[in-house]
């Protein structure tokens, strides 16, 4: 698979690596995220945790969807503020529930996302999307609320990635998939990462999730608890005990395993 690599008019080419030191976020008075720091190199960084850890909101906080304290670097320059500037910096966000334009086929979708591309360019993009993405090929006229929940979020990572993105932000992108389609999705991630663009997941299939990643970190109540190479990480106690069960194997679904934790008395 070959991955169309950012041209110059966008100022992208190095891998990029993203440095979050002592991040703050939330919801007007409501502190979600607290004192958060984690980077994403080149390669396949996971984030894992429960539902309501803060996962969506780090996320947004690095899209500049929501205000954000503390230094967010990209490759060593202070990521902008305004999610256009953003954008424009060659960071692109899956939001979850993928957000498409369900009344439009796939191909306007795809077009959607090269909004910042010049009409010379789009085209090769689409191209080349449909060259990553054989299936969507096959689809381009259909439209993207009449299809499969995994094939729509293949159409959302496509759109995506029609801005070349140096950094891909990918939140729960199995969410309510079948296997056979989380492993596909994931596969995906793992082959956009491995052609260059550096890729933080959001993922609650804790297993699969950090069989394809490089590092991985746990996000709990708004705080890294862990973090560490995948798969070390794999073997770690916090995620066995919480996430995997004693024998590292996925007992039940990942998802009902963390909301049946004891909440844990604050510390
Ligand atoms: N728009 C919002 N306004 C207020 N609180 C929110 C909003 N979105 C999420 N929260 C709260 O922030 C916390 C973290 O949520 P979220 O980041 O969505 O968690 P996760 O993605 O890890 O499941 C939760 O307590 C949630 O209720
Ligand atoms: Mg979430």
């Amino acid at each position: 698979m070959m991955w169309y690599r950012p041209d110059q008019s966008l100022g992208q080419g190095a891998q990029a690596h993203l440095q979050v030191r002592g991040l703050s976020a939330g919801y007007g008075p409501v502190r979600v995220l607290r004192d958060v720091s984690l980077e994403a190199r080149s390669g396949l960084t996971v984030i894992l945790g429960p539902n309501g850890a803060g996962k969506t909101t780090l996320l947004k906080a690095l899209n500049g969807l929501i205000p954000r304290q503390g230094e967010v670097l990209l490759n060593r320059e202070e990521l902008p503020e305004k999610t256009h500037e953003i954008v424009r910096d060659g960071v692109a966000l899956v939001a979850e529930g993928r957000q498409l334009f369900g009344q439009m086929t796939v191909l306007e979708n795809l077009e959607l996302g090269g909004w910042l591309l010049n009409k010379a360019e789009r085209p090769r993009r689409i191209a080349q999307a449909f060259e990553n993405f054989p299936k969507l090929k096959e689809r381009a006229t259909q439209l993207a609320g009449t299809m499969s929940g995994g094939e729509q979020q293949m159409v959302a990572v496509a759109r995506a990635m029609m801005s070349a993105p140096r950094l891909l932000m990918l939140d729960e992108p199995s969410l309510g998939l079948a296997p056979k389609m989380v492993d596909e999705l994931l596969g995906i991630a793992r082959r956009i990462a491995n052609a260059g663009t550096t890729v933080l997941m959001v993922e609650q299939n804790v297993k699969k999730a950090l069989a394809v990643a490089d590092r991985g970190y746990v996000l709990e109540r708004g705080q890294i608890v862990a973090s560490g190479d995948a798969r070390l990480l794999a073997r770690s106690s916090v995620v066995l005990e919480a996430y995997l069960g004693a024998e590292g194997v996925e007992t039940t679904d990942a998802r009902d395993a963390m909301q049946r934790r004891k909440p844990r008395s604050p510390s």
